[in-house]
């Protein structure tokens, strides 16, 4: 894979999990990172990423890739969801993306180069009970990373989504039973969760210049999972 020395990475989510594996590839890779914490940019709140992008304009200048890898899942079914987690969970997965792909897209068409992945989720491609804003929050993530996809490619601008499979988080572990876990490795082909690291290099490259032609891709990390 080409290095990453130049490149600079606007990354959210990255205190944990996922997003800190991307995070430490990146910067491995030679990138920059810029990876605002939960505190420093709440991605629920719009004023509170205004306020990040008016407060660190220098330091975002020239961003060339953008990855969205914070999430938020709680969960509820049909019959018991409410507004409320509806607007939290849309607001973290969903209109944050677009939010701040809006406000990055313009210096990545300026420099014609650009390279985008949303963190997506098998769940934004099948689902699972008691997903519902969740799943339907990854499948909107979908709608924008194609449409973007189109507007974009002309722009020498590379838009994925990159749906993990089962990943040992904190959010499966607070999602997940011991139970739901033993089964869902049953149905896995290659017979375990994939580790973040499996995930990060996925998306690096996708990010990478070698990465000249897909786009608006769905690309499942999941050890087959989806194929059943
Ligand atoms: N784990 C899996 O098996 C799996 C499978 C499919 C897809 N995914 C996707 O992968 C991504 C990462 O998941 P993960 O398992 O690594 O989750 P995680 O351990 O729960 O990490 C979630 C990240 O999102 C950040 N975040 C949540 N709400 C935020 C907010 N309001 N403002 C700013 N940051 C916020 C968290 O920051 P704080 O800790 O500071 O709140 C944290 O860095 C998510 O998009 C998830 O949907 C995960």
């Amino acid at each position: 894979m080409n290095d990453f020395n130049g490149r600079k990475v606007f990354l959210t989510g990255a205190s944990r999990g996922i997003g800190k594996s991307i995070k430490d590839t990146f910067e491995e890779l030679g990138a920059t990172v810029i990876a605002p914490t939960h505190a420093e940019m709440d991605l629920t709140n719009n004023g509170s990423i205004d306020a990040y992008f008016n407060d660190n304009a220098e330091v975002l200048k020239n961003i060339d890739t953008y990855v969205h890898c914070a999430g938020r899942n709680i969960l509820s079914g049909i019959d018991e969801i409410t507004e409320d987690v509806f607007e939290e969970v849309f607001q973290v997965n969903f209109f944050s993306a677009a939010r701040i792909s809006q406000k990055l897209v313009t210096g990545m068409k300026d420099k014609q180069f650009g390279r985008i992945v949303f963190i997506s989720s098998l769940y934004g491609a099948v689902s699972r009970e008691r997903r519902i804003a969740y799943s339907s929050s990854k499948h909107a993530l979908s709608g924008l990373m194609k449409t973007m996809t189109l507007e974009l490619a002309p722009f020498g601008i590379m838009v994925n989504s990159v749906a993990p499979g089962y990943v040992m988080t904190e959010m499966t572990k607070k999602n997940l039973s011991d139970d739901e876990i033993e089964s869902i490795k049953q149905n896995i082909p290659t017979g375990r969760f994939q580790d973040t690291k499996e995930i990060a290099d996925a998306v690096a490259f996708l990010c990478s210049e070698n990465n000249k032609s897909i786009t608006g891709q769905f690309l499942a990390v999941d050890g087959g999972f989806l194929c059943r």
